[in-house]
């Protein structure tokens, strides 16, 4: 099993891995905007060349057109989605594909903290962002699914040296 940082070439892989394990699934642009924007932040897991997991994360970075509320922002990380193939699942490959991500966005991009956005009944994801990752509830989204489930607003804060 090899984890690595994702390549163009990984991106349809990646695509079909999300539509395997998620109902939230994204055109190839957008896929290809985190790669060509924010190359350091999503990762693959692969074996025998076939993506078995990954992370597609980005920044989000206060614009100098935006007003003073969003200036008042700092840098940070935000996982888009992760997921890994059933049969590869409780391996520790999403906790190794959160980890390599964190730390590029804390060293490379100087983020201040992650956020990320998982169901309320997500027990799988949300003991791996709580109990494995220590992340914390910052709110709760409601209706923020398409099929009407509330999200937990998640974060974890970087210890910057
Ligand atoms: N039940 C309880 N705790 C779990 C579970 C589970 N099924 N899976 C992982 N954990 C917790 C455990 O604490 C685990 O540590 P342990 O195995 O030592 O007990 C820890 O998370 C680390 O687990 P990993 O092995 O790194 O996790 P895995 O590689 O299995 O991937 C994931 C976890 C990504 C949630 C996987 O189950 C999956 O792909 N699910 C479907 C897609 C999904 O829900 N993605 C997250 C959506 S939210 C978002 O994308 C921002």
């Amino acid at each position: 099993m090899n984890i690595r940082q994702a390549r163009l070439e990984d991106l349809p892989g990646m695509q079909a891995c999300n539509l395997h394990n998620l109902p939230e699934n994204y055109t190839m642009k957008y896929y290809l905007y985190h790669a060509l924007t924010w190359p350091s932040l999503s990762y693959v897991a692969e074996e025998h060349g076939r993506v078995v997991g990954y992370i597609l994360a980005k920044m989000e970075e206060p614009e100098e057109h935006d007003g003073p509320e969003k200036s008042e922002q700092v840098p940070h990380g935000h996982v888009t989605s992760i997921s890994v193939l059933r049969s590869y699942r409780r391996l520790g490959l999403a906790k190794k594909l959160m980890l390599q991500s964190q730390e590029a966005m804390s060293t490379i991009y100087r983020a201040a903290y992650v956020s990320l956005h998982v169901r309320k009944s997500n027990r799988a994801a949300l003991s791996l962002y709580r109990d494995t990752l220590g992340f914390t509830v910052k709110s709760i989204e409601e209706k923020y699914y398409a099929d009407g489930e509330d999200a937990y607003a998640m974060q974890l804060t970087f210890n910057q040296s």
